[in-house]
């Protein structure tokens, strides 16, 4: 591979050098094998954990998973593949010295950290994916682009598991975990090989149980970004002239949404909020500031906020797929699969989770707010929103309160907490498992509480496996302390995971 590399593009022969020629790196690791294959001498877990906590030296090479377009003239543009040395961190935002092959200096500027890799880690081969469950690699393997085949080998999250190695198959995913012991990697007891790689390249050109042989490394999807660029991390305020309005995504009761963009280049979410007259722009702006801190991968990244005219604006990240409800109702979420439902299901939970530990409550919490986009990857909308846009379009337009989503003590006393947010989690589930159905559908929404005080609970939508409807019968309990708080949801949809597939 060595030759045929570098013959056929000269300029990868320093970058392949540094990473398989050196007999000891600079963490003292040795990596040459007898034909050049990276060959760790400690175990891979060990390796993990010393780059985690490895001297971030000035001479250590980085390299670049994915390309970069600059938004202004301190960032920096690059392609993938290509080498850095980095001058400073700070925060998300590294400076960065981008190298030619002979390791001179090209540019230097700003550069997003989470598209850098150091070039000397099994974590720059393209297939290896570092710490992951496997519902994120679900969301990164059925991806269009990646065809049957497509493989990823990442480390379980699960204790002693350690590395799996994840196939896309007819739209579904395979694991098999790899077994690891003093130099020896194998999935079967009959096939031993020395490195990972080796393992890997071994696969490429046999088969492996139902797999017919490993296709193309799993496309890595670019990480959305946190901040629209790395000068806005800290100016929420932006000037409206900054966004453009394209299509319009929906209609809410106090917003309408617009898919648009910032500075003409990065798509954004763009909420236009109704009958803002009764909101101060200081106390909108105060609590829009909690809500920027609240960061999480299932969670929508606000990045923005215009607010020096009416109508405000609320710019958030753009999710291609929509909202899940609709999603559900469509024919690609009419073809999902138990699986596929159940890891959407986990993903709020796991935003929820965040919620719950930082004191947090949604307060409207349902499919219509849970946006997805490629990959299936769920994030939940609109949190806080409620506490923002108090009066008179939460509490006292009749019409607009979502009667069969809220919890019975939260409609009758006005009492909203996590476990409010649990109820209406049950009704979400409920949503996902019958592909978008209405709720308590032929109840009007005045007859609703009646009837839950009277103890009526929904029936379980018809291909609902009995594990899941248990839990939403669970988020129903009457009491709010009887309800499982988010993080025991969460442990319970992972266990859920596992017996679907
Ligand atoms: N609809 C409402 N908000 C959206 C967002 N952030 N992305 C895509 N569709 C949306």
């Amino acid at each position: 591979m060595e030759e045929c590399l570098t013959r056929s593009c000269p300029c990868l022969r320093s970058l392949w050098d540094r990473i398989f020629k050196s007999e000891k790196m600079n963490d003292g690791l040795e990596r040459k094998g007898s034909n050049g294959d990276l060959r760790p001498v400690a175990s891979e877990q060990d390796l993990e954990q010393r780059y985690k906590t490895l001297p971030l030296e000035d001479s250590a090479i980085y390299v670049a998973l994915w390309a970069f377009e600059a938004r202004d003239s301190d960032e920096l543009s690059f392609d993938a593949g290509d080498r850095f040395r980095v001058v400073r961190r700070d925060g998300d935002w590294w400076t960065a010295a981008k190298l030619d092959s002979g390791g001179s200096v090209l540019a230097t500027g700003v550069v997003p950290h989470n598209f850098l890799e150091r070039t000397e880690s099994v974590k720059s081969q393209p297939w290896f994916f570092g710490k992951m469950n496997r519902i994120e690699c679900l969301s990164h393997l059925l991806t269009d682009q990646n065809k049957d085949g497509a493989f990823l080998v990442r480390v379980s999250e699960t204790d002693n598991v350690g590395h799996v190695l994840s196939v896309k198959v007819k739209n579904k995913a395979k694991h098999f975990k790899i077994y690891h012991s003093e130099n020896e990697f194998y999935v079967e007891e009959s096939c031993k090989f020395s490195s990972l790689l080796d393992l890997i390249q071994h696969y490429q050109s046999h088969p492996l149980a139902s797999v017919n042989k490993l296709g193309k490394p799993c496309v890595r999807r670019k990480p959305k970004q946190q901040d629209l660029s790395h000068t806005t991390v800290d100016m929420w305020e932006l000037p409206k002239e900054d966004f453009t309005l394209e299509n319009k995504l929906g209609k809410g009761y106090f917003a309408d949404v617009y898919r648009g963009k910032w500075r003409n280049q990065t798509n954004v979410a763009i909420k236009i909020l109704k009958n803002n007259e009764s909101l101060s722009q200081k106390t909108f702006q105060i609590e829009v500031e909690v809500l920027k801190q609240l960061r999480h991968n299932h969670l929508i990244s606000l990045f923005a906020i215009c607010t020096s005219s009416t109508p405000y604006y609320i710019i958030t990240e753009y999710m291609e797929k929509g909202n899940l409800l609709e999603l559900l109702r469509s024919p690609e979420g009419n073809a999902l699969d138990l699986e596929i439902l159940t890891n959407m299901a986990y993903q709020v939970a796991d935003g929820m989770t965040y919620l719950e530990d930082h004191n947090s409550i949604h307060r409207d919490l349902a499919a219509r707010n849970v946006l997805v986009s490629e990959g299936y990857l769920c994030k939940v909308a609109d949190f806080g929103l409620a506490r923002i846009i108090k009066e008179p379009i939460y509490l006292s337009n009749e019409t607009k309160i979502p009667y069969k989503w809220t919890a019975p003590e939260a409609m009758e006393l006005g009492v909203f907490s996590n476990k409010s947010d649990v109820w209406s989690f049950g009704i979400l589930l409920y949503e996902i498992y019958s592909y978008g159905a209405i709720p308590y559908s032929g109840v009007s929404n005045k007859d609703v509480l009646k009837e839950i005080k009277r103890g009526y609970r929904m029936p379980a939508p018809s291909q609902c496996p009995p594990f899941i409807y248990e839990i939403m019968q669970s988020c129903w309990s009457k009491q709010p302390e009887d309800r499982p708080n988010f993080k025991r949801l969460k442990s319970e949809l992972h266990e859920c995971i596992n017996r679907v597939t």
